[in-house]
């Protein structure tokens, strides 16, 4: 009786990790009309963004040294106010989604 309690629970655990996952990919949906999230590094309309987590930025005119929480957050807010004629031209003014976000892109590695 105890084993099949312990199954349960770690199949419980499961489900609840692939649902968190789920949710962290669709994050990115909108992102994906201008960016290539793949490995393939495609530029499409925008730069492509996997393994954006932690590196520099390849776009110039932004005051960053690296995209992070704190940069990334910026620029997803208002990329027009972080640079004068940013050409992304796509904000997310919910700090909650934008957090989604974040973590989302720092799965793509
Ligand atoms: C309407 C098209 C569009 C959408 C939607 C869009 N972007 Fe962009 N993004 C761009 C463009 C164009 C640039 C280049 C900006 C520039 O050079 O001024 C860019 C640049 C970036 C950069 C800088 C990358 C680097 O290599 O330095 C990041 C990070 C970024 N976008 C993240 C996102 C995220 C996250 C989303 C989804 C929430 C998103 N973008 C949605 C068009 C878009």
């Amino acid at each position: 009786m105890k084993k099949w309690s312990i199954l349960f629970v770690a199949f419980l655990a499961l489900v609840g990790f692939q649902q968190a996952a789920l949710a962290d990919a669709s994050a990115l949906k909108p992102c994906k009309n201008c960016h290539d999230i793949s490995p393939g590094m495609k530029k499409v309309v925008g730069p492509p963004l996997f393994g954006v987590f932690g590196r520099a930025p390849t776009i110039e005119g932004v005051p960053f040294k690296a995209w992070d929480e704190k940069s990334l957050d910026e620029w997803e807010a208002n990329p027009q106010k972080v640079k004068k004629g940013a050409k992304m031209l796509y904000k997310t003014s919910s700090a909650e989604k934008r957090a989604a976000i974040i973590a989302a892109l720092k799965e793509l590695k």
